[in-house]
C-alpha cells in the first residue's frame, strides 16, 4: 500500500478520535501515505481528502467525536454513488481504505470492496456494542460509564422523594448497554429487546419492590425494547402509573449524552490497539474484513458476519439484576 484513506461513518462514538490517530500513525510508521475523508462516504462522494500527518492527530486522544467528522450518507447506498466516491478515490492515488463506523458503513464498506479495487477494513465504532465478532466495540465502555454516573444521579433524586424512575437508554435494537448499565448502577429492572418482558411480569415486579418498601426504584428501559415504538418509555411509564396510582414516576430520557464525552481508559487502549491492526491486516493483503478482539485476539471478521451474525447479551445478566435488587 502507498496511499490509505481513513474515515469514520454512521453515529459518532466516544474513542473514534483514538482510531483515528491509531491509523494514521501506524501508517506513517510504515511508510503508508495518510488522508482524512470528511463526513464519511460523503466526503468521498464530495471529493473532500485531507492529507493527515502525524501532528494533524496530535492532542485528539481524551476528544470524544470524531476530528473526520461523521454522516449517514444516503448517495453511498447507490451503485452511482459508489462508483463517484471510487473515481475520486482512484483520483488521488488511493489504494486501501479503512471505515471506522457500525454495521451500516459496514454494509456500504462491503458493496465498496466486493466492486473496486480499494481493499477495505473496517474498524468498529458504536456505543451499541452489536457487532459480531468483537466482544466490544469502540465507544461501548465510555457509554456504559456514563449512563451509569448519570443513573447514580437519578438514584440520589429517587431516593429522596421515594420516586419509581424509567430510564431509556440507546442502543438501537440491541440490550447491551442497557443490561450492563443496569448491573452497574443496580437497577431493579431491565427491558431490552432481546427479551419480552409482559407488562405483567414488569407489574408483578413492581409490586414485588413496592411491598418491600425499596426507597427508590430504577427501571432501565432499552430505546429497542418490546413496546417502544409504540409511545415509548413515557407511554409504558404511563401505563404503569394508572396501575399503581400510589406510585411516584418520573421519566428520564439520556439521549444523545450517552454518545459524547471523553473516551474511558478501555476504549482508548482498543481503539489504539484495533486502529493498528486495521493498517497491519490491509499490508498484509486482507480485505472486507473488520477487525476486532476477541478473548484478548485481535480477530478478522469478514464484513457478511459481523453485520448479518447474531451477537447475544448474557442473559444471565437479568437474573443477577433480579438477584441483587431483592
Ligand atoms: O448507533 C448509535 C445510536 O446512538 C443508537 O444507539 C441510536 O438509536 C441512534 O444512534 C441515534 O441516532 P441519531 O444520532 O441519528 O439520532
Amino acid at each position: 500500500i502507498k496511499k490509505l484513506a481513513v474515515l469514520t461513518s454512521g453515529g459518532d462514538a466516544p474513542g473514534m478520535n483514538v482510531a483515528i490517530r491509531a491509523v494514521v500513525r501506524t501508517a506513517i510508521y510504515h511508510g503508508i501515505e495518510v488522508v482524512g475523508v470528511m463526513e464519511g462516504y460523503a466526503g468521498m462522494i464530495r471529493n473532500d481528502f485531507r492529507p493527515m500527518k502525524s501532528r494533524d492527530v496530535s492532542d485528539i486522544i481524551s476528544k470524544g467525536g470524531t476530528i473526520l467528522k461523521t454522516a449517514r450518507c444516503e448517495e453511498f447506498r447507490t451503485k452511482e454513488g459508489r462508483a463517484i466516491a471510487y473515481e475520486n478515490a482512484k483520483a488521488q492515488g488511493i489504494d486501501a481504505l479503512v471505515v471506522i463506523g457500525g454495521d451500516g458503513s459496514f454494509q456500504g464498506a462491503k458493496l465498496f470492496s466486493e466492486e473496486f479495487d480499494i481493499p477495505t477494513v473496517g474498524i468498529p465504532g458504536t456505543i451499541d456494542n452489536d457487532l459480531f465478532g468483537t466482544d466490544s466495540t469502540i465507544g461501548y465502555d465510555t457509554a456504559l460509564n456514563t449512563v451509569v454516573s448519570a443513573v447514580d444521579k437519578i438514584r440520589d433524586t429517587a431516593t429522596s422523594h421515594k420516586r419509581v424512575f424509567f430510564v431509556e437508554v440507546m442502543g438501537r435494537d440491541a440490550g447491551f448497554l442497557a443490561l450492563r448499565s443496569g448491573i452497574g448502577s443496580g437497577a431493579e429492572a431491565i427491558l431490552i429487546p432481546e427479551v419480552q418482558t409482559p407488562y405483567d411480569k414488569l407489574k408483578q415486579f413492581l409490586n414485588d419492590k413496592t411491598k418491600g418498601h425499596k426507597s427508590s426504584s430504577i427501571v432501565i428501559v432499552a430505546e429497542g425494547a418490546e413496546g417502544m415504538k409504540e409511545g415509548g418509555v413515557f407511554k409504558l411509564a404511563e401505563r404503569v402509573n394508572e396501575d399503581y396510582p400510589e406510585l411516584d414516576i418520573r421519566v428520564s430520557v439520556l439521549g444523545h449524552m450517552q454518545r459524547g464525552g471523553a473516551p474511558s481508559a478501555f476504549d482508548r487502549v482498543l481503539a489504539s490497539q484495533l486502529g493498528e491492526a486495521a493498517v497491519v491486516a490491509l499490508m498484509d493483503d486482507q480485505q472486507s474484513v473488520m477487525v476486532g478482539i476477541q478473548n484478548n485476539k485481535i480477530s478478522h471478521v469478514p464484513f457478511n458476519q459481523a453485520i448479518k451474525n447474531k451477537k447475544n447479551v448474557n442473559l444471565d445478566l437479568l437474573k443477577l439484576a433480579e438477584i441483587l435488587s431483592i
